[in-house]
């Protein structure tokens, strides 16, 4: 996620404004920048990669002025560059706009712009906000005639006002006109922001340790509200332009809390942020319903989808999971045929691919050597590659014919959770554009799985709430040695999941299977010091897998279930019951995956391991 920092006071901006940066660090980024009202102008400074660029920039170019917003860019529309990195200017370039979040309809409000003669610098969504309010100036002077120099300040609020209301999306703005320059606007809608009241000066930020230095005095925004920050006081508006009053907060946090939002690990914040994450990568994409929103995205249209006729899905660790699911998705929904490798597999295999062969890549970090090579091997042999990434401008997405972006933002945490989320929901877009292209969805149908998409956010925050039940169950079960977890068809490979986030975290040993295959050899391992997490949700195969848990309950079993709300089956049988809310059984594994990563999570914290930087792991395997 990006991060914002505002300042307008009596001190000299630029340090300050360096210094929030820093503190802003540990949301991700990939470029940075800076602007500062200066002798009646504005004066950019923008770098790619670390801070410590930003800062050699500015020590060489020293930036005198008391009013200057800064931006840490985590790219989600333009690869990390100079001209992608914020802060956006409007042509006059005296108006600066630094943005965290997704500008849905950009693309439109952009063709517009520039057919009124707006030149646009960057690749980004965030700029065509400047050349929005601009617009706006130019229709509120031309129609309030010449302004005098003290009705500035309600021009440019109104021209905000007005420009913000053509924006569908997330956003959290923060916004400079060298014709005010004792005036700071904030907008947010749907994307944090923060504003740090100290006595004579005022900080606008994305989160509190930007200013936690400077003031412990906050004011947390709401949706749909603009600050307007002067030297010494701050107000409240809400978007028609009424007033309202706010109450302060004394922040308790320290910057290491405030960082983790309060959260003990990145893990866990991780993991209730997968709700935004979905929404986040779901914005823009579903409507209108026909591909016009996928292609437009990722460049695969229609067409293409049409002409595929087998998908290989190659991935590594919790992405292969992810492709595990995919390939259920697809051939039920899509009826194409699909393969799932480990890529460390796939890239030595003597692999089958054509020109209508599309490999789909799946991958946090674009950077996976063996998710690359796999790739590099496929494209050699003729086939599309689709890559289905975190990282914007990673190798993956520079060597892949598409991209279909998560935007999950960064993840900090060395066990994927909130990544392995997006990558399924990502999974699910393509599964919807392929069978609305392959004329396998009526529209009706397309609907109905829209409607399923949107509920998961919901229901997802509804299993957040058994986290406490969770949290007693891995103080039951923190100190075992070795965990079974079981699961069938589209949740068999959620059963991998689960095992893989225990193993990962806790170094407890941990096995995942298809619950059918009990019988086939892991029964033997089956006794009552042996801890077996069965998925059990409602689903096609309920009766098949209901057996397999009686198998193992006749043999002593510890039987751990999740089950979905209401069930009756099962409660009598198992030792613990989780239940989850109803959802239908293509959509389950993104909601049973939920308590199995808090179940990882509390177990290793109880055994004291390191959560977020587990031993022996990297977060990113860039070697063979
Ligand atoms: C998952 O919790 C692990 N951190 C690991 O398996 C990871 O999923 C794998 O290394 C793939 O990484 P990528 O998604 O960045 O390619």
């Amino acid at each position: 996620m990006c991060g914002i920092i505002g300042y307008i006071g009596s001190r000299q901006a630029t340090p300050i404004i360096l210094e929030g940066l820093k503190n802003l660090e540990y949301r991700g980024y990939d470029s940075a920048g800076l602007a500062v009202i200066s002798n009646g102008g504005v004066e950019l400074r923008r770098s790619v990669g670390k801070l410590s660029n930003l800062d050699e920039l500015v020590r060489q170019k020293p930036v005198p002025g008391t009013c200057a917003v800064g931006h840490n860019r985590w790219a989600t529309h333009g690869a990390p560059s100079q001209e992608n990195a914020h802060p956006h200017t409007d042509c006059t370039r005296k108006l600066v706009v630094v943005h965290n979040g997704i500008i849905e309809n950009y693309l439109t409000l952009k063709d517009g712009l520039s057919a009124a003669g707006h030149v646009f610098q960057s690749e980004t969504d965030s700029e065509v906000v400047a050349h929005l309010i601009e617009e706006k100036l130019k229709k509120l002077r031309a129609a309030r005639g010449s302004v005098a120099r003290d009705l500035l300040e309600p021009l440019f609020f109104d021209a905000v006002r007005q420009a913000v209301q053509e924006l569908h999306g997330a956003y959290a703005l923060g916004i400079l006109w060298a014709d005010c320059p004792k005036m700071l606007l904030g907008v947010r809608s749907q994307c944090p922001l923060v504003v740090g009241l100290g006595q004579t000066e005022m900080f606008l930020a994305s989160d509190v340790p930007a200013f936690l230095s400077y003031t412990r005095k906050a004011v947390f925004m709401e949706d749909g509200e603009i600050a307007v920050l002067n030297q010494g006081e701050c107000r409240f508006f809400k978007l028609d332009g009424q007033k309202t009053d706010k109450v302060p907060l004394q922040i308790q946090w320290d910057r290491t809390m405030a960082e983790k939002a309060g959260f003990k690990h990145f893990m866990l914040k991780e993991i209730y942020e997968q709700p935004r994450a979905i929404e986040d990568t779901l914005r823009g994409r579903l409507f209108p319903l026909k591909d016009g929103a996928l292609s437009r995205e990722c460049g695969l249209s229609s067409a293409a989808l049409k002409d595929i006729s087998r998908i290989h899905l190659v991935a590594c660790g919790t992405a292969y999971h992810a492709g595990l699911i995919g390939k259920y998705l697809l051939e039920h929904f899509a009826k194409v045929p699909c393969e799932v490798d480990i890529a460390s597999e796939y890239r030595y295999r003597d692999i089958s691919v054509d020109q209508n062969t599309l490999v789909v890549a799946i991958s946090q970090s674009g950077e996976t050597a063996d998710t690359l090579a796999a790739v590099r091997e496929a494209r050699t042999r003729g086939a599309k590659a689709l890559a289905i990434c975190n990282s914007v401008g990673s190798s993956l997405t520079r060597e892949s014919d598409f991209t279909l972006y998560t935007h999950c933002g960064p993840e900090i945490g060395v066990a994927s959770t909130k990544a392995f989320v997006g990558q399924l929901l990502a999974l699910y877009l393509l599964t919807l554009h392929s069978s609305l292209a392959r004329d396998v969805f009526s529209e009706t149908e397309g609907r109905k799985f829209v409607e399923d998409i949107l509920r998961l956010p919901g229901l997802i925050r509804t299993v957040l709430k058994l986290d406490s039940s969770i949290l007693e169950i891995a103080g039951k079960f923190y100190e075992k040695e070795h965990f079974l977890f079981l699961g069938r068809h589209i949740n068999y490979p959620v059963a991998l999941e689960g095992a893989l986030k225990l193993k990962e975290i806790s170094y407890i040993h941990a096995e995942g299977y298809a619950a059918g295959e009990m019988k086939h050899g892991p029964i033997a391992l089956i006794d009552p010091k042996l801890p077996v997490v069965a998925i059990m949700t409602q689903s096609s195969v309920f009766e098949k897998t209901l057996s397999n848990l009686e198998e193992a309950k006749a043999r002593g079993a510890l039987l751990i279930a999740l089950v979905t709300q209401g069930d009756r089956h099962v409660r009598g049988k198992a030792d613990m019951v989780l239940e989850l809310p109803q959802v239908p059984e293509f959509f389950s594994p993104m909601i049973n995956v939920v308590p199995l990563q808090l179940l990882a999570y509390h177990i290793a914290h109880l055994r004291g391991c390191d959560v977020d930087q587990p031993r022996n792991l990297a977060k990113s395997v860039t070697v063979e």
